[in-house]
């Protein structure tokens, strides 16, 4: 259990050294994902090997501290999992690092980049996926 100070100096941490950030220029597919309220955005992107294993990811986005630093976390997750492993990461995965009392009440905040790595595995398994962030539909969350 980590204390209060623990969580903000993750979330800090997080946020000021972004894992897996950058755009990606080879990905199979690309989903960008916006909280309406604000319009704070994260946009991910994934590479999918043989078994539908992801083998690359990373984001880039803008907001607020917690949708960064929650979507470092979250794509912290993702390598060497299958898309069917990826549906299955539960927000409280991402709850338990940002702490629950931060997630009960900026929800949206903390799990837009979750919502939108779904999305991405969403538009690979249907097909045709958007390859750029150019190509990739702005969806809300
Ligand atoms: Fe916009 Fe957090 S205030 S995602």
């Amino acid at each position: 259990m980590s204390t209060r100070q623990e969580t903000i100096d993750l979330i800090l941490d997080h946020y000021d050294n972004p894992r897996n950030y950058g755009p990606m220029q080879d990905a199979d597919v690309v989903a960008t994902g916006r909280n309406p309220g604000c319009g704070d955005l994260v946009t991910v992107y994934l590479k999918v090997g043989p078994g539908e294993q992801t083998t690359a990811v990373s984001f880039e986005g803008k907001g607020c501290t917690i949708s960064q630093a929650a979507a470092s976390i979250t794509t912290d997750l993702v390598v060497g999992k299958t898309l069917g492993e990826l549906l299955e990461i539960d927000h409280q995965v991402v709850a338990d690092d940002l702490g629950n009392d931060v997630v009960g009440s900026r929800l949206r905040c903390a799990t837009l980049a979750l919502n939108t790595l779904r999305s991405a595995v969403a538009r690979y398994q249907a097909g045709d996926p958007p390859q750029t962030a150019a190509e990739a539909p702005v969806e809300n969350f």
